[in-house]
Parts: C-alpha cells; structure tokens; sequence
C-alpha cells in the first residue's frame, strides 16, 4: 500500500484532502502533522480530529507541530475558511485536545521517515513550517522520501492572498525558501494558477454533497461558509476563469495517491521570493536555467479530471 504522511492546516480543502486519502484504495496515512495557517494550530488539531472522527479514522495518530512561521510574522488572513478554519459551525461532540500525540509534529515526521526509508510520500497542504524545520533537524530525510506533493506557489504571479503570492508560500516565504531548495526529492507541485483552471463545475459540486451519506452532510455543513463566499461576484476575479469548485488540497493529495491522474508537468527549477514589495513569497519559475539549479520540480500541467472527480465523490460516499 501507499504510505502517507500528510501535514495540514485544517480547513475545509485540506478536510477534503485528507477524505479523499482516506477513501482511496491502498493508501494508508501514517500520521498527521498540524501547523499554523487558515487558523491557529490549536484549531487545525481539532479540526484534524473532527474530520477523522466524521470518517470513522480516529486511530490515525496526528500530531501539532509550529505555531508561527520561520521569521514569527503572522501572515493576516481571510478567514475564508471561517474562524476556526472549518465553517465556525457548533460541534458538541468534537474530541478534545487531549487526542493528540505527546511527541511533536517535526520529531514525528522524521521519526516516521526514517523508519519507513524510500517508502513515504509526504503531502504537505499547508504553510511549509514543519518541513523547514524538519529538514533543518534532520538534514537527511528529503533522500528518505519517495515524494513532496505540495499545495501552494503559482507560476504567473496571480496572487491569491497578496499580490503575487498563494497562500501557503506567503504565509512562510522562509519555509517554502528552504523546502523547495533543501529537498532533494522527486517534488510535485499543485500551483493556485493550475488548481483554477482545472476547477470543478457547480453542478459537479451539488452532487457531491447531495451524497447520502453522514460524510456528506458533515461536509456540507462545514463548508457553508467558503462555498457562500466562492459563489460571490468578488471570486470571479480571485478564482481566475469564473467560479467552480477549487478544492485546492485536494489535487496536490491526488497526485499522491494515483499516478494515472498526472497527464502533464513542468519541469523547471523553482524557487521563492522573500523580499520585494509586493513579490514576497511569490515562487518563481527558471524556465531559462539563470538560477544554475540542477533539481528540477514537477508542476502539475494537466490532470485527469474524470479520476479526480471520481475520487472527489468516493471521498463522500
Ligand atoms: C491554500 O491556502 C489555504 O487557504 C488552503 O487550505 C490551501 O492550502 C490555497 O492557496
Ligand atoms: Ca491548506
């Protein structure tokens, strides 16, 4: 079977994310690992929790990892996915704090690497914190991993928090910096640009969530908020192409999973602005070869939309 290990900062498309890990055929999760992001990383435990204990998966061990980016800045965020990063709906029944692992999330990581050398493939759907600081603890695990699929970056300077910048790479432009320098693996990127033009129909959406199914209504009760917000006229210009369903986690968690779903990438060096006034953590792309870098990434160019949606429903079912 596939092992993952998947980091997160629990809201709604990394909730997505992990679901459709969890319903897919020979993948096992090997553990969680939280980080600050869409909310504070206390809430993104808690929310990792929630998801598993609406999928019935509350063995899987999760662990809490950084509070704050490398450099401590505090990116603002928009709470598109709510305060608590899952649609602020009341959970009486969500476990408690207490569930998660003694041991921290970078002492997990590379613990769980190493004992499964050339076998993980790390997704990694959040601020890259955990893995900066994992590969600065432990220099060796990039050779350890099978492969990074990332959530995050962009390949025309479309923003989608600041001017140039996706989300996960402005919110820790040093942590990006560093993974996409220091990890000398095979790395899979799913950029903001390429998750909007592949984004799925509304139509497709409405029978998703319309699923009978406990997982259903769970999803559809936390995802409200954003899907509200997405289907604003505001959303015609930060979604690129119209609005749809952008579950951007997910398509970084699909290449992971099934190799058939990747039809094209790029391969380029890429790298990450950290200075700059309005190019902070933008990634750029070498597609001349001016940064003398011999690792190149894979950026997802083209999938195949009918597997994703396939494993978008069984996510649900
Ligand atoms: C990314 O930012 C977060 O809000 C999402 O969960 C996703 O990981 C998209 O830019
Ligand atoms: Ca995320």
């Amino acid at each position: 079977s596939k092992k993952l290990l998947v980091d997160v900062d629990c809201g709604v498309d990394d909730a997505q994310a992990i679901m459709l890990a969890l319903a897919a055929p020979n993948v096992e999760i090997m553990g969680i690992t939280c980080v600050h992001g869409n909310t504070s990383v206390e809430n993104v435990c808690k929310n990792t929790l929630r998801v598993l204990q609406a999928c019935n998966k509350l063995e899987i061990p999760v662990f809490k990892g950084a509070a704050v980016p490398i450099l401590g800045h505090h990116i603002k965020t928009s709470h598109f996915h709510g305060l608590d990063g899952l649609g602020d709906v009341p959970d009486p029944n969500a476990p408690g704090l207490d569930m998660i692992q003694k041991e921290g999330a970078v002492s997990a990581m590379i613990r769980i690497i190493n004992e499964h050398p050339g076998q993980i493939s790390l997704v990694a759907t959040a601020p890259l914190t955990n893995l900066a600081l994992a590969v600065r603890m432990e220099p060796s695990i990039p050779n350890k991993l099978k492969g990074l699929y990332i959530m995050g970056g962009n390949t025309e300077s479309r923003g989608n928090t600041t001017v140039c910048g996706e989300f996960n790479f402005a919110a820790d432009p040093e942590a990006a910096y560093i993974v996409l320098n220091d990890y000398q693996c095979p790395i899979y990127l799913a950029c903001w640009e390429f998750t909007c033009y592949n984004k799925l129909s509304w139509e497709f959406c409405d029978q998703w969530l319309a699923q009978d199914s406990e997982k259903a209504r769970f999803m559809t009760r936390i995802f409200k908020h954003s899907l509200d917000i997405s289907k604003t006229e505001r959303f015609e210009k930060e979604f690129i192409d119209g609005t749809g369903l952008i579950s951007c986690d997910s398509y970084a968690m699909a290449a992971a999973i099934d190799e058939a779903y990747i039809l094209e990438t790029d391969e380029f060096p890429v790298s990450v602005e950290l200075t700059g006034t309005h190019t902070r953590g933008m990634m750029v792309v070498d597609t001349v070869g001016f940064m003398n870098k011999t690792q190149k990434a894979f950026i997802l160019k083209k999938v195949n939309l009918k597997r994703f949606e396939h494993m978008m429903m069984a996510a649900l079912k």
